[in-house]
């Protein structure tokens, strides 16, 4: 079954083809990153405008890059929601109107569950059940995966989400949108141990997150001293980056622990930050846990991981009618 993946829940217009929800033969992602630099984040309107502009070259060089022709296509799977309502009417009324000319199935599908669903594009997936710690700028979630599109959520962030913790560090830091992978450039320079940021929630025993906390002290930390912005920054970045990993680590592997399933997989955006990636690895080792961390560009919003988890859909039988409709916050398709 070969699926048509389109994407546009934030600022990437994205759509990728997938051979039986394993074999990405292309992954195309145009990236708005530029239009919303200067504004410090992601403006809506902007983001719907280029949606629109870039929807149907992107859809088509998907198609040309995997040598693709329209005919040899089984369905089309489209995020509808969770994300910016406008940016998701774009991509789900391109994929409706797609669908219905060539004669195809369509699949909504919730993004948090696509972005789970970039580990079974890997060589060498998690078996189920597995516990999956997705980490990404609009969400921070813990699931426990008992079959490819069976999802029970553990916990969830009660404020903003990890990736959003490092946008708005970054932002106040004046180091420009978006934030991650510069604070985790910044950080190899850093001493991690220096500055201590606090670690919200772990001596809780529950799966939730909190991240808000850890950004407000790093304001006021950089209100107190303000020539820590030019003389410690690395310093800040890094202990602020440890705390936020320190958390994800900690409640990612009490939860595998608790389930005792002993595989975790690691997924969305902040999912590639090199710290991350390294201390989950040494945790779960001395844990006994396996780690799957799809490679980088996997972790961040991409269609390949939308047409895996729709191939599942699809597989089974679950389409969409053509009056599929979008959502802004965390709803099950
Ligand atoms: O999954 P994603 O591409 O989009 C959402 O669904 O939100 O995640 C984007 C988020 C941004 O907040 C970005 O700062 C963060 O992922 N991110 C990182 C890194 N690369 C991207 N955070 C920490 N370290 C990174 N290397
Ligand atoms: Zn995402």
């Amino acid at each position: 079954m070969m699926i048509l993946g389109i994407e546009t829940s934030c600022d990437e217009t994205a759509a990728a083809v997938v051979f039986r929800g394993k074999t990405i033969l292309s992954n195309i992602v145009w990236s708005q990153v530029a239009t919303h630099h200067p504004y410090g984040g992601v403006v809506p309107e902007l983001a719907s405008r280029e949606h629109i502009e870039k929807i149907v070259p992107v859809v088509e060089e998907a198609l040309a890059y995997g040598k693709v022709d329209s005919n040899s296509l089984d369905g089309v799977a489209v995020t509808c929601g969770p994300g910016l309502v406008g940016a998701l009417l774009v991509g789900v009324s391109f994929a409706k109107a797609y669908a219905y000319a060539q004669g195809l199935p369509l699949t909504g599908v919730n993004h948090l569950y696509g972005h789970v669903a970039a580990v079974y594009l890997e060589p060498h997936p998690p078996p189920f059940p597995f516990v999956a710690l997705l980490a990404s700028g609009g969400h921070t979630s813990l699931y426990y995966v008992k079959g490819p599109t069976d999802f029970i959520q553990l916990g969830q962030t009660r404020d903003d989400a990890a990736g959003e913790a490092f946008d708005k560090v970054a932002k106040l830091l004046g180091l420009g949108y978006p934030g991650g992978q510069v604070i985790d450039q910044l950080s190899k320079e850093g001493n991690p141990e220096r500055i201590r940021f606090p670690r919200a929630l772990l001596d809780r025993t529950g799966f939730d997150f909190s991240f808000s906390g850890i950004k407000t002290a790093v304001s006021r930390y950089v209100h107190r001293e303000p020539e820590a912005r030019s003389t410690r920054i690395n310093d800040i970045a890094a202990g602020f980056q440890e705390a936020v990993v320190d958390v994800l680590v900690q409640k990612a592997v009490l939860a595998v622990k608790t389930k005792g399933c002993g595989h975790l997989a690691v997924v969305g955006g902040v999912a590639s930050n090199t710290r991350l990636r390294t201390r989950i690895k040494e945790e779960a080792a001395g844990n006994g846990i396996t780690v799957h961390i799809p490679r980088p560009e996997l972790c961040t919003d991409n269609a390949a991981m939308i047409a895996a988890i729709g191939y599942h859909y699809l597989s089974q039988g679950k389409k969409s009618c053509l009056d599929l409709d979008v959502y802004s916050k965390i709803r099950k398709p």
